[in-house]
């Protein structure tokens, strides 16, 4: 998730990319960039660090035109650093392109175009998009084929903003799969990730469409399909605030990013899907897994569940055994760790104290450390051995929602491919794997349609002082993160236990207005949870359940049910999430509560 902002008119271009960089930099904020058309060249920009940096630069190089782009960066392919920051550019700056998204086959495109002569400077997936369109430009083509030619071999999401030196007069905007609009001035076009960049200027739009592509120039926009085909747009009028625009028309980041779990699920797992086999870019462990003995999962909070998941799959599918423990304990427990060991730490920020000194006692262990993390280039990315990046973009609200969904889709990977590496895994079962995993972006946008029944469940329990989280396998550990966003956002006293251990004890708290909230996902676990249910309601709990769609086990052993769509059980608990967000939400929303900024609470813990 990056930031894109374009500008073409009688302006000076400078101001305008910086005011639009500086409303879209909760979209990425690791490096930024513009590039200018000034008299007859390109002229680039870009520094590794926040907007302030990037307006530093510019004062000690100032850049003056009526064209330009810029980008503000969340890094996916490539460290932060000034190299990997955007614009990219082909040879002599002829195509100077910025880009959000993931190009899943840039390695195949870099491959070829070296084959062709071109040298890259960068890590990313961006600058093949900048050589791609200047090799089918020196082919013949014309700005405008260029770009459709090279869109057209390019397989991922992208969100682009091209300009080229011999077209003083024109931007060429495209997309599939990430946002762009065009913003529609006097005498002055816009291009942006979002209306934030330029409500200042204008609030009459097109949203592009998927697989559009526009020409944008001061005095015109043309808007063309993938064939080529011209096409009439529409025009949107915004009325919302700035503020309400940054959030994407949501009241809190949190709901924005709840709303966003299926792109990230997709983006976590289509680029490592291959056809017969799961390719994990930055792990190179490989058949050495053969040599680990024991796996060692650790993190902190949201991420320890995710981590929980990670475990219970490298079990099923590696059978190696595996031990999960959060991180303030792992570094204090002397763990019996060596080179035979494997430990997998999981963090969105990559900064967690704990998290940090398990990885650094880990490694002084002789232990292999693999980390699955979301921030490109964060201190554990860079010290750990292998590095998987979730592909969640920022998250700003302090509790976790989307990292976790993509934490776990990470660990679908992780498990499976470990499995394939270990021969436990065949190909026939892995395609059954992918076929599930490839189902699950869309099923959670399904669930996300029905947030409403939610809404109105959490309105019923608005009252509740005491809730438990119950279910087992899976179940459980989706309870455990169900339990823990509810604590935090709505300040409700929230326990997630073992479905059948609260007769040895917790039971004796349940009472009339105690709130169960039953998982029961898990197929061969399903009749005794529900048995466990019933023994709630039978001692004067009220019941929620969420199970799969025509689950008729459930009988009446619930006051009230959410459904999900049914897939195999073990691919259940990142769709039983979604519910338990939503909820949690919804309750600290109609209690008045900050959401985004709970009580007590920062994003990243980097004290102990
Ligand atoms: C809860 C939450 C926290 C984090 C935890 C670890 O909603 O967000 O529990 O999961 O502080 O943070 P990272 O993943 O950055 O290591």
């Amino acid at each position: 998730m990056c930031g894109i902002v374009g500008y073409i008119g009688n302006k000076d271009a400078v101001p305008i990319l910086i005011y639009g960089l500086s409303k879209l930099e909760y979209r990425g904020y690791d490096s930024a960039g513009v590039a200018v058309y000034s008299k007859d060249s390109v002229d680039i920009v870009k520094t590794k660090g926040r907007l302030a940096f990037l307006e530093d630069r510019l004062l000690q190089n100032p850049l003056y035109g009526n064209l330009g782009i810029g980008h503000t960066r969340w890094a996916t392919h490539g460290a932060p650093s000034d190299i990997n920051s955007h614009p990219h550019v082909s040879k002599k700056n002829k195509f100077a392109v910025v880009h959000n998204g993931i190009i899943e086959n840039y390695m195949h495109l870099k491959d070829e175009l070296k084959a062709a002569g071109y040298s890259f400077a960068s890590d990313t997936d961006t600058e093949t998009v900048a050589h791609l369109i200047d090799f089918y430009y020196k082919e013949g083509l014309t700005f405008e084929d260029a770009v459709f030619k090279a869109i057209e071999r390019i397989e991922g999401s992208y969100a682009l903003a091209i300009m080229c030196e011999d077209f003083p007069d024109k931007i060429i905007a495209a997309r599939k799969d990430s946002p762009l609009i065009i913003g529609l001035g006097e005498d002055e076009n816009f291009v942006a990730s979002d209306v934030t960049a330029i409500l200042n200027y204008t609030r009459n739009v097109h949203f592009l469409g998927e697989k559009e592509v526009a020409v944008v120039k001061k005095d015109s926009v043309e808007v063309f399909d993938k064939d080529k085909n011209k096409i009439s747009k529409e025009i949107s009028r915004i009325d919302w605030d700035i503020e309400a625009a940054e959030k994407g028309g949501y009241d809190y980041f949190m709901l924005k990013e709840i709303n966003e779990q299926a792109k990230v699920v997709r983006d976590t797992l289509a680029p490592r899907l291959k056809e017969s086999h799961i390719e994990l870019d930055g792990i190179n462990i490989g058949k050495k897994i053969k040599n680990i003995n024991k796996i060692y999962m650790v993190a902190c909070g949201t991420a320890f569940y995710a981590s929980l998941i990670g475990k219970s799959l490298i079990e099923k599918y590696c059978r190696i055994p595996v031990i999960a423990e959060v991180a303030s304990e792992f570094r204090y427990n002397n763990p019996l760790i060596d080179e035979s060991s494997l430990v997998i730490l999981v963090s969105q920020s990559g900064e967690t104290a704990d998290t940090l000194a398990a990885l650094r006692l880990a490694k002084s262990k002789s232990a292999r450390v693999l980390a699955v993390v979301n921030v490109v280039g964060s201190t554990i990315a860079r010290e750990a051995d292998d590095v998987l990046y979730t592909h969640a973009g920022p998250e700003i609200a302090v509790a976790s929602t989307k990292a976790f969904s993509a934490q776990v889709a990470a660990m679908y990977l992780v498990a499976i491919h470990f499995g394939m590496e270990l021969d436990k895994i065949l190909e026939k079962e892995y395609c059954e794997y992918k076929t599930e995993l490839e189902k699950l972006p869309s099923l959670i946008d399904n669930i996300l349609t029905k947030s409403h029944n939610i809404e109105e469940l959490a309105g019923k329990y608005l009252d509740v002082k005491n809730v438990f989280y119950i279910g087992r396998g899976l179940d459980l550990i989706i309870s455990y993160e169900g339990s823990l966003k509810l604590k935090e956002l709505a300040y409700i006293h929230s326990e997630a236990y073992a479905a059948g251990e609260l007769k040895h004890g917790p039971i004796a708290l349940i009472e009339d207005s105690t709130l169960i909230i039953g998982n029961a996902t898990v197929e061969n676990l399903l009749e005794k949870t529900i048995s466990n249910l019933k023994e709630c309601k039978a001692r004067g709990a009220k019941v929620l359940a969420i199970a799969m769609d025509d689950c008729e086990a459930l009988g009446d052993a619930a006051d009230d049910v959410f459904f999900i769509p049914r897939i195999k059980s073990e691919f259940a608990p990142l769709l039983a999430n979604i519910p338990q967000q939503v909820f949690a939400y919804y309750m600290a929303y109609l209690l008045g509560h900050d959401v985004d900024k709970p009580r007590n609470l920062a994003k990243s813990v980097t004290v102990e």
